[in-house]
């Protein structure tokens, strides 16, 4: 990067579906992204990032309409709490629209018409499962039966968790809707594709640069194997934007999606009088940069360029692709506690620690990454407390006590000086590569020279010494300005750490280059504490809160709008007597129960086991939801719904009318 070389980046992280509430994973990308942004402002480029939300397709239909409200509204709800959430972690979106909004729908359109125009799309018929009752074509992961090379039951659509193969979804043995439960029937449509193969040659070139290697790797296998046409479209019922000219067809959300980022930049674009062109038109000379998670690499890395270009816009210029999120090596699970959403995490910890901890670990590979919590734990209060804050917290009580906190007018050892200033031009490299992890580590090894030089002269000793306060002023007034370098390094990092450094320094925000130039004569506030230690035990009780039945999704946005008194009333709760109970073979959560509803019995699965023993709740009596629709599951029909309270598996606690209520009592 030559200096005075100024450079126009437009950057992205993917595009969280609104069907869900943030997490762990989606934090580890958009903290990436957030560094590299601004670590580039900060080096004085212009750096514009942009994100917003994803929100159309099944999943967020599917959804509202259980909630009662509309996408439109669950779509908004999810924009507005993800966003807050992302603020909360310093990451500093410019912008944060919606797919579904008026500057995707247009785009969306004029990049498929000019697709069509030149011969990219064509149309064909398509074989897909179709559930009658509840009258949707199923997408994969809402089909459900054996897989068609092991046998093993209850898989998905796309592939199997037993054995790993993929399959079409219509190759299942005994397929099951998973929204109605009901046997799908086949259903033939029309179906509208993009030719992706006509851009074979244009990927093979692409990809050389537009992806790490070892990302160009695994697509130069795809792309010897060949590419296949690709399917943009769905039939109605969806959420989505119709396909013009087009009866009940809309795009495929998958199509619309990464046009959300044109959408969102132009919608910056038209707030902030920034020329839209110069960042999009084919022939543009600014940088398009892609953060994603490993998951999406066909989408971003084969489709989104040939569409690009397909239209008349230009390609990224370099899609970065990052791992997945372990937690002490496995993935995270509702039922471990570490499926921890962005507000869980807040509730217990500081958010500049995550993302000082996630620096540690990234570098510009697709490597997952493991979250140890030991590790975490450690690796923040040693480096940042122990080794970074530390400095500064040594040297400011003697400049504030013997010098007026007025830093010496000379640098008592050049030569350290020279080398932690010099460092920026490798440490900007770094930056500039991903490679947070050894911008942290060289930044700790720095660290670990100023605190021995502050050893060496121990400005202490040298105090109670008469004759010797030019030493004592010169060893602290040094070891602020490592402190300065230290703090500017770290401030993509932790940027609320270094805007408090910079108060505590008593100067105008950095930049790079400050490090560069030493403070002199220059009056520091006085020291108050820069950075808090991590305490272990906030890190249990975050995992603690966040433990929930795997697949439960009780955290999500847009949770349970109020309703109204008579919808309240169409609840019919009955006070039931368990007459008899029993383990459900080849379920390892649920329970059969016999229930007594006064004038009748009738037949509820509960995901109870965990919690009770089944005989032991014979003669017992329970709250039944009595005119839930009867729901056909695996192992039967289940006609109603136990109440019980808690996050599942053994911390489930079923809620029991006192003693004197009678099977069959209405519960109000
Ligand atoms: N909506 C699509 C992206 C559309 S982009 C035009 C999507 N959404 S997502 O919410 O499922 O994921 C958003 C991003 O978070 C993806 O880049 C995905 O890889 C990343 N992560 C989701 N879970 C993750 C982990 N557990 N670990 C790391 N990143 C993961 O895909
Ligand atoms: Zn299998």
């Amino acid at each position: 990067m030559n200096a005075g070389e100024r450079r126009r980046i437009l950057v992205t992280s993917a595009l969280p579906y609104a069907s869900g509430p943030i997490h762990l994973g989606h934090l580890l990308e958009h903290i990436q992204t957030d560094i590299w942004v601004r670590f580039q402002r900060l080096a004085g480029h212009e750096c514009i990032y942009v994100c917003a939300e994803d929100a159309h397709g099944t999943a967020t239909m599917l959804r509202a309409s259980r909630n009662n409200a509309t996408a439109e509204q669950l779509a908004e709800a999810a924009r507005a709490e993800h966003s807050r959430d992302f603020a909360a972690f310093h990451v500093g979106h410019d912008n944060f629209h919606s797919t579904h909004s008026p500057e995707n729908q247009h785009y969306s359109e004029l990049i498929y018409e000019r697709l069509l125009a030149k011969g990219y799309i064509f149309t064909a018929a398509v074989e897909q499962l179709y559930d009658t009752e509840a009258g949707l074509f199923l997408a994969d992961r809402y089909v459900r039966g054996a897989c068609p090379r092991c046998g093993v039951a209850d898989q998905y659509g796309d592939n199997c968790e037993s054995c790993g193969a993929t399959y079409e979804a219509t190759e299942l043995i005994e397929p099951r809707s998973a929204l109605s439960g009901t046997a799908p029937t086949l259903k033939s449509s029309d179906h509208y594709f993009f030719d992706l193969p006509q851009f074979t040659g244009f990927l093979r070139a692409w990809t050389r640069d537009g992806v790490q290697p070892e990302v160009a790797n695994k697509l130069a296998e795809w792309l010897d194997q060949g590419l296949r046409p690709w399917d943009i479209s769905r039939d109605g019922p969806y959420f989505g934007f119709q396909i013009p000219g087009q009866e009940n067809k809309y795009f495929y959300v998958w199509m619309d999606a990464p046009i959300g980022y044109i959408a969102s930049f132009r919608n910056y674009c038209d707030r902030e009088g920034i020329d839209f062109d110069a960042f999009w038109r084919a022939d543009s000379d600014c940088e398009v940069h892609h953060f994603i998670g490993k998951d999406i690499v066909n989408f971003h890395a084969l489709f989104w360029p040939a569409v690009l270009t397909g239209a008349d816009f230009r390609p990224p210029t370099r899609v970065h692709t990052h791992g997945f999120i372990t937690v002490d090596g496995v993935k995270m699970s509702k039922s471990r506690g570490t499926f921890v959403t962005a507000a869980a995490y807040l509730e217990h910890l500081d958010p500049e620690h995550l993302r000082y901890y996630y620096a540690t670990k990234l570098a510009p590979n697709t490597d997952d990454i493991d979250i140890n919590l030991d590790d975490f734990a450690q690796r923040v209060n040693s480096d940042l407390v122990g080794k970074i804050v530390n400095i500064a917290s040594r040297c400011a009580g003697f400049l504030h006590k013997g010098f007026d906190s007025t830093l010496a007018s000379s640098l008592s050892d050049q030569a350290l000086w020279q080398e932690t200033a010099a460092a920026r031009t490798s440490l900007a490299a770094l930056y500039d590569a991903g490679d947070f992890a050894r911008v942290t580590r060289e930044v700790a090894a720095l660290a670990d020279k100023a605190n021995q030089y502050i050893n060496e002269h121990a400005p202490w000793k040298l105090a109670k010494e008469a004759g010797r306060e030019a030493e004592v002023h010169g060893v602290c007034s040094l070891g602020i300005n490592l402190f300065r370098i230290l703090a500017i390094y770290l401030k993509p990092i932790l940027p609320g750490f270094a805007e408090r450094a910079e108060a505590f320094l008593n100067v105008a925000p950095f930049t790079w280059e400050d490090a560069a130039h030493p403070l002199a004569e220059h009056r520091i506030e006085k020291f108050k504490p820069l950075a808090q230690r991590i305490d272990r035990k906030a890190i249990d009780r975050m995992i603690e809160a966040s433990k929930a039945p795997d697949g439960d999704d009780a955290a999500a946005p847009a949770e349970a709008p109020t309703i109204s008194i008579e919808e309240f009333a169409k609840l019919d709760l009955r006070v039931a007597r368990v007459a008899a109970a029993e383990a459900v073979a080849g379920a390892d959560k649920l329970v059969r129960l016999t229930l007594d509803v006064g004038d009748h019995e009738r037949q509820v699965f509960s995901g109870i086991k965990a919690a009770y023993d089944p005989a032991k709740l014979v003669g017992r009596q329970v709250v039944v939801v009595a005119n839930l629709a009867p729901r056909k599951m695996r192992f039967g029909i289940s006609e109603g719904m136990v109440l019980a309270a808690g996050p599942g598996d053994a911390d489930i606690f079923l809620v029991a009318p006192d003693a004197g209520a009678a099977p069959g009592m209405e519960v109000r």
